[in-house]
């Protein structure tokens, strides 16, 4: 298989403004520079591309049953005998019940990614990324990961009978990812270092060995994760929220949200722009800290944080990330690892769940919301990246006040109560 000689898509270098040719397999420009893939929208027309989206809504088979290829005309236009798909996308978007309250807001809603076929966001990506992969004729991919990469890597490869190789910091990533990767059948190396030098490594291993590269600099990937914005807007009649609020680590996921805005507005299918908030933890926060020092960007050495999926200190896409905040008016926030968790407390106990990365939306909103940044009146969607059991670790243990070393109290601990199977035992702590 190979790309169509007439295809409209091209590679353009986010500092240089250099283009490549999509034909050939590119991550970055020769200047060093970020690469987005870009198309000509004079052909595309607004009325058109809505009217084909709602015709798609509700497709029980074949790529158009896909959240992510319903919108193919803005992701690749490609025919469904090339595409790689597990139907992704299609999650809910949940009113956020107490969180609501919690976070201050009267109109705050949660779009859930943990509800994708791998339990997190990046499917999205990633059944772009696959198909590319195969496009290009690639029977191997690779990827550093903190787990839900991994893991959603490992499972579209497998689709398709593609090998997969995965590097991930040895010890650090929560157990149900490690177990989704195993269990794909991914070739999995526990490297010594954190996801930073796994994120060196394998652009090392990729260059040298020829392999195919699917973390989130693989411009593909991108065009996947835009769609989270698409199916938002779309699910929404296309009411414009006045924010948006993502978690923040390697920053693929802002950048492909702030790109799909800037296309729906090229486009003129929307006329007023969100406001974008990217969130990170305190203890991997280098995005936060050049943003608040207003100073040059510089990677954190060690980072840390219960939300191992962001405990990344030199993420790759800050620079598309900052040029999407900017052109939004967005803004950057830090929250604990005590908001964290709390804010997943409250959420989880909402009936709706998270890992805790995820909550950082939920967290940051609230933070947002008491320094008057975000008004209490203003209409908020949180992104919630992945599913709660991708980490059962860290619900157990601040239900049992068991993260005090990490410097979490359990707040909101719903602990188990230990009695005899005896029915006035369960009277006496009822209170009957
Ligand atoms: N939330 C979750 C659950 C994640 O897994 C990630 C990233 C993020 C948020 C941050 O998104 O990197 O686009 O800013 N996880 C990557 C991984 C790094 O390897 O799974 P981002």
């Amino acid at each position: 298989m190979e790309w169509n000689e007439k295809s409209d898509l091209f590679f353009s270098c986010v500092r240089c403004s250099r283009r490549y040719p999509v034909q050939h397999v590119r991550y970055t420009c020769e200047c060093g520079g970020l690469l987005d893939l870009q198309r000509d929208f004079s052909r595309l027309k607004a009325d058109e591309l809505l009217s084909k989206w709602e015709s798609r809504w509700g497709a029980k088979r074949g790529a158009e049953a896909s959240g992510v290829w319903r919108y193919k005309e803005l992701v690749i236009d490609l025919p469904d005998s090339q595409i790689v798909s597990k139907m992704e996308g299609n999650t809910r978007l949940y009113p956020a019940g107490r969180a609501a309250d919690y976070a201050g807001l009267e109109r705050f809603m949660l779009k859930h990614e943990g509800e994708n076929p791998t339990c997190s966001f990046k499917d999205r990506g990633m059944t772009c990324g696959v198909t590319a992969a195969k496009i290009y004729g690639a029977n191997c991919v690779a990827c550093a990961s903190t787990g839900n990469t991994s893991a959603s890597m490992a499972a579209y490869a497998a689709t398709c009978g593609m090998k997969s190789l995965i590097f991930i910091p040895s010890g650090k990533i929560a157990y149900g990812k490690l177990a989704q990767v195993l269990a794909y059948g991914g070739m999995t190396f526990q490297i010594e270092g954190n996801f930073d030098d796994a994120m060196e490594l394998v652009q090392k291993i990729c260059s040298e060995l020829g392999i195919y590269l699917l973390n989130s600099i693989n411009p593909f990937r991108l065009e996947g994760q835009k769609t989270i914005c698409f199916e938002t807007l779309q699910q929404l009649d296309w009411e414009m929220p006045d924010w948006f609020v993502v978690p923040g680590g390697n920053l693929g996921n802002n950048s492909a949200l702030s790109k799909a805005l800037m296309e729906l507005h090229q486009i003129g299918i929307i006329r007023k722009i969100p406001r974008i908030a990217v969130v990170q933890a305190h203890g991997a926060n280098p995005l936060y800290k050049m943003w608040k020092e207003k100073k040059n960007f510089e990677p954190l050495k060690n980072p840390e944080t219960i939300a191992t999926a962001i405990k990344i200190g030199n993420p790759v896409s800050w620079e598309k990330s900052l040029r999407g905040i900017e052109w939004s008016k967005g803004v950057v926030e830090e929250v604990t690892e005590q908001e964290i968790m709390d804010a997943k407390a409250i959420l989880d106990s909402a009936g709706i769940g998270a890992e805790p990365a995820s909550c950082c939306s939920v967290a940051g909103a609230k933070k947002l919301v008491e320094s008057g940044v975000i008004s209490k009146k203003d209409f908020v969607v949180g992104i919630l990246t992945g599913n709660m059991l991708k980490d059962p670790d860290a619900i157990i243990d601040y239900h049992n006040d068991r993260l005090r070393d990490q410097g979490i109290i359990g707040r909101y601990a719903n602990r188990p109560i230990k009695i005899k199977a005896d029915v006035n035992e369960v009277r006496k702590v009822l209170g009957l």
